[in-house]
């Protein structure tokens, strides 16, 4: 069925870089697969601070709403970092997922089987690696009140932030992971710290609750957050799906970034609840940032984008062979031996953004011939 709304949101850095890659494939789709979208472009970050005065401008995020998916690419740079806080360009990506109500951030960790020797780790501890992080993405110390910065009667000045969670906010993302866990492993390794914090100890104790009462059948383990990054970067594949808060969501995944080879190659779904129709708001970003030390050069990575838009047919339109597609001309494309700079593998042959768009093009052509 024709006529699915995207909004694309390129933002800052290699944002709309990478961006101009997944245009190929989307127009492939169209081409090759007679799958149109209705494509809108929208601002957001720096880009829509210099036009517009604001991060997040009121037309953009009334443009997310009215989509059927967000492909969103990154916000940030130096330009921007001296901005007041109220002002910054990630403020853009927060009220997006905030006022779209996208609390569930999936970020998945694959190993290609390509990429087993461009790991931090050595090959055999990492390959077949497949892990799912889910992130929650709308709550904890991003949003917790009060925050700020002042001067101490004593005339000391602070710095604070606040970190809580709801119940409801810890049992609607836990229910996303153990979903996910259901259809996957059955394992799910819930993380926090309840050793030091409250907050910690609240979320342990209703994600067992939630577990016991709708998911008895996943086995459900807990673990501190420290530990889970020495685990994730000693033996990774004691994991299927991890839940953590949107602070120790973001470290981890970023951790298993490097894991499974770079930082590069790294997609993210963030949902929100589906209403009675079974639409949900959904925004598809990859893990990475604006990349200010390599923009403008023509080097990054795009495959975090692709997959993202990979991530985006089978999220938010069920075209799980569609998605598949892409997934393998992207595995294809690495398994011929193109390697951006930023996968680290010694003696490869380095090619930059678009030859590597072209070339998932090309594979995409190959495999659907
Ligand atoms: P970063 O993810 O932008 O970059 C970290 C390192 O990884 C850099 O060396 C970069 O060159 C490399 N890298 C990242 N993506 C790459 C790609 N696709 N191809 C090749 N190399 C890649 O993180 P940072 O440097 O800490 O942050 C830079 C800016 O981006 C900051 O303003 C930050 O707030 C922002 N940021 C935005 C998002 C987002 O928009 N979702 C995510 C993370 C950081
Ligand atoms: C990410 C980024 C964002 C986050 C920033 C840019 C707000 O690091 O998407 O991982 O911390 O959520
Ligand atoms: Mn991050």
């Amino acid at each position: 069925p024709a006529n699915k709304k995207l909004l694309v949101l390129p933002g800052d850095g290699i944002g709309p870089e990478v961006m101009r890659e997944v245009r190929r494939v989307v127009d492939w789709m169209d081409r090759r697969r007679h799958v149109s979208f209705s494509i809108e472009e929208g601002l957001v970050g720096g880009a829509a601070i210099d036009a517009e005065g604001h991060p997040c401008p009121d037309s953009t995020v009334e443009k997310a709403l009215r989509a059927d998916a967000v492909l969103f690419g990154s916000v940030g740079g130096p330009k921007w970092d001296s901005l007041p806080f109220e002002n910054r360009p990630e403020l853009g990506i927060l009220r997006l997922r905030k006022d779209l109500g996208l609390f569930a951030n999936l970020r998945p960790a694959i190993v290609w089987a390509p990429l087993a020797q461009a790991s931090s780790l050595k090959a055999d501890l990492v390959s077949g690696l497949d892990l799912m992080i889910v992130r929650e993405s709308t709550g904890g110390i991003y949003f917790g009140e009060p925050r700020g910065i002042e001067t101490l009667p004593n005339g000391m000045r602070r710095g604070y932030d606040t970190e809580s969670y709801t119940e409801e906010e810890i049992a609607r993302v836990a229910r996303i992971a153990f979903e996910l866990a259901r259809k996957r492993q059955n394992k799910l390794t819930s993380v926090e710290k309840a050793n030091v914090m409250q907050s910690g100890r609240f979320w342990r104790e209703v994600v067992t609750s939630v577990g016991r009462s709708e998911f008895p059948e996943v086995e459900l383990s807990h673990m501190y957050a420290d530990n889970c990054a020495m685990q994730l970067a000693s033996r990774p594949k004691q994991f299927d799906v991890i839940l953590a808060s949107n602070l120790f969501g973001d470290l981890l995944s970023d951790l298993a970034a490097a894991v499974t080879g770079s930082l590069g190659m790294l997609p993210s779904a963030t949902l929100g609840a589906p209403d009675s129709s079974g639409r949900r708001h959904a925004l598809y970003e990859p893990i990475h940032g604006s990349a200010p030390d390599i923009a403008g050069r023509g080097i990054a990575n795009p495959c975090a984008q692709i997959l993202s838009f990979a991530m985006l047919l089978r999220w938010s339109f069920g075209m799980e062979e569609d998605a598949r597609l892409i997934e393998n001309a992207v595995e294809k494309v690495l398994a011929g031996g193109l390697r951006t700079a930023d996968i680290m593998v010694p003696g490869a042959a380095r090619v930059g953004t678009s030859v590597m768009g072209e070339a998932v093009v090309r594979e995409l052509d190959k495999i659907a011939a």
